[in-house]
């Protein structure tokens, strides 16, 4: 019943329509493509460095910190054994940490599989397998690595195609998902995904079309996680601090502070020793 459902709401994209778009949009990104550093490159590996990157943060910002972090961990099997305090460092000014520390636990995890020299799953269920790879992150890395025909929907892509295609704003999932694969051009996924995020990015904004991204980040400063920014930049830049240094430094209660550390621990971040708190 329910997959009589699915079908019955997945809009059917004609071949014709299908070839159409394509062709717009592969000669519009020919002309105004950007030039990326993860661009330049197969490696999954980097290529899964960006993608995590870029889940919560703009091109711009990432760019810098993408060339430092693969200067600093060129392969797998550098950031496997990188110590999270040095990571976390690098991955300064990019936000959410706990990406910091999965893709660090990711290339520990490719070297337990595969030993030296690691390698990362070659499928997508492989992929998703690692902490913190989800369905996107896995079928972009499939895409921008292999040009494996698969289709990777993130905002920009269902922004362009929902525009595009005049498909309706609450499409669920699953549906976008399947005519995300019906127009992808075979044999270019990696261009077709490169050129879908440029028309996104540049021409077919969120202000542009007015179809806002599923989730939205709230405010930033004052909330939970600048609190917990803010404790983790403090540890990494002073070193080990006491709970009462903490509360002291973020102007905080020592009930608050105490919560912070627990909830940056409890993701692996941090660790308590008694009163004593450090990187991980
Ligand atoms: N956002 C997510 N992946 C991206 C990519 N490969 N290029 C530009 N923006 C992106």
């Amino acid at each position: 019943m329910a997959r009589r459902r699915a079908l019955h709401d997945t809009p059917f994209i004609a071949p014709a329509l299908a070839a159409e778009l394509q062709a717009r949009i592969l000669s519009w990104y020919a002309v105004n493509g950007r030039d990326l550093p993860w661009r330049r490159t197969t490696d999954p590996y980097a290529v899964l460095v960006s993608e995590v990157m870029l889940q919560q943060t703009q091109v711009p910002r990432v760019i810098p910190k993408f060339t430092a972090f693969l200067a600093a961990y060129p392969r797998l099997d550098d950031l496997a054994e990188a110590p999270l305090h040095d990571v976390l460092r690098l991955w300064k000014g990019l936000g959410y940490n706990n990406r910091a520390r999965r893709l660090r636990d990711c290339a520990a995890a490719a070297v337990a599989a595969t030993g030296h020299p690691a390698e990362l799953p070659r499928s997508a269920e492989g992929l998703r397998g690692l902490p913190g790879v989800g369905p996107y992150t896995a079928r972009a890395v499939l895409a921008f690595a292999h040009n494996d025909d698969v289709a990777a929907v993130d905002a920009n892509v269902r922004r362009v195609l929902t525009h595009e295609l005049g498909l309706a704003i609450d499409l669920g999932t699953r549906a976008l998902q399947m005519v995300a694969e019906a127009v992808l051009p075979r044999g270019r996924s990696r261009d077709w995904h490169n050129a879908l995020m440029d028309y996104g990015a540049l021409l077919l904004t969120a202000r542009a079309t007015g179809i806002a991204p599923r989730t939205r980040q709230g405010a930033f400063e004052g909330s939970r996680r600048w609190y917990r920014s803010r404790l983790l930049q403090a540890l990494l830049e002073r070193g080990p601090q006491r709970l009462d240094q903490i509360a002291v430094e973020l102007d905080v209660t020592p009930g608050v502070a105490a919560e912070l550390v627990d909830l940056l621990a409890r993701d692996g971040l941090v660790r308590r020793d008694g009163d004593h708190v450090q990187v991980a």
